[in-house]
């Protein structure tokens, strides 16, 4: 997709962070946008920043996690705005922690969101836009942390990486039908995702509290804008990955080095 004028836009999570600026930066370049997000409050306020951009935008309560509240979104989606062109699963959640001490409420919460919420938006959406036969592009927002492990966040690295998973064989399968597949792999980005406990359901609280201290995530914090001005670019590149961190190669390297080095090691042997 080359231009976004029009076209309609689907973003979850589209209340705060990241998401609120795919929204806006979508609606500066015309789109009409759908925010899903479980924070009404956040996601009103957004929309009407977009709205003041000039364009229609229309806000669903979404739980993710949800098979039937994502159903409920698309439908609305279409009644609303006939199609839907670009779908940027992107709500998501952080939670810190070694996986020794992590809960079962801790797994259910995390690949409930991160990963399900993605697999939900792929099952609902991407056949209807198929059907549609016109061009599209599915943004799935991952994470460094889905390429890169790091002590204390297991949780997250294990969505995470079946999210990239995931995004790589979706931008094979999805070539025939003209529609694109991206997948954000940021580090740190200036958002609300340190707070991401303010949207864990009760049923999923930990009765003795957060599972663990937060780690040090590598990198510097981008501002929201800048990543969503890189998405947008790779979507009219049609690029699989948003590396959005220079600091990002470094570790990469290291890990393929290693992997490099089994290989070696075995033909020494
Ligand atoms: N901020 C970072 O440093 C960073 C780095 C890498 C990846 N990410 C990823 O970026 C994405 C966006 O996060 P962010 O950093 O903007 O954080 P954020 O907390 O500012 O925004 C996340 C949004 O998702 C919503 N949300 C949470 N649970 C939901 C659910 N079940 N259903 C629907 N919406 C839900 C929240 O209400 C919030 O509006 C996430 O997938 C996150 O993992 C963030």
């Amino acid at each position: 997709m080359d231009q976004f004028k029009d076209k309609v836009a689907v973003v979850t999570g589209g209340g705060s962070g990241i998401g609120r600026a795919l929204v806006l930066a979508l609606a500066r370049e015309g789109a009409r946008v759908v925010l899903a997000d479980v924070d009404e409050a956040a996601m009103d306020g957004v929309a009407r920043e977009a709205r003041g951009l000039g364009v229609e935008a229309l806000t669903v309560r979404t739980d993710v996690s949800d098979l039937g509240q994502v159903q409920a979104l698309a439908e609305r989606a279409w009644q609303a705005f006939g199609g839907v062109h670009v779908l940027c699963n992107n709500a998501g959640v952080a939670l810190w922690g070694g996986l020794e001490r992590a809960t079962h409420r801790d797994w259910q919460w995390a690949i409930g969101v991160n990963l399900w919420g993605v697999i939900h938006g792929v099952e609902t959406f991407v056949p209807r836009m198929i059907a549609a036969g016109e061009p599209g592009h599915v943004v799935n927002t991952a994470s460094m942390a889905g390429l890169i492990a790091s002590q204390g966040l297991g949780v997250y690295n294990t969505t995470k990486y079946a999210v990239v998973g995931l995004s790589e064989t979706l931008a094979k399968d999805l070539k025939p039908y003209r529609i694109g597949v991206s997948v954000l792999c940021p580090m740190g980005v200036e958002t609300r995702i340190r707070e991401s406990e303010r949207s864990r359901p009760a049923a999923l609280r930990n009765e003795r509290g957060p599972a663990g201290a937060e780690v040090e995530l590598i990198g510097r914090y981008l501002a929201p804008d800048v990543v969503a001005g890189m998405v947008l670019d790779a979507v009219r590149r049609n690029e699989l990955y948003v590396i959005t961190h220079d600091e990002g190669l470094e570790p990469l390297r290291r890990r393929f080095e290693r992997m490099q080095q089994s290989i070696a090691n075995r033909k020494k042997a």
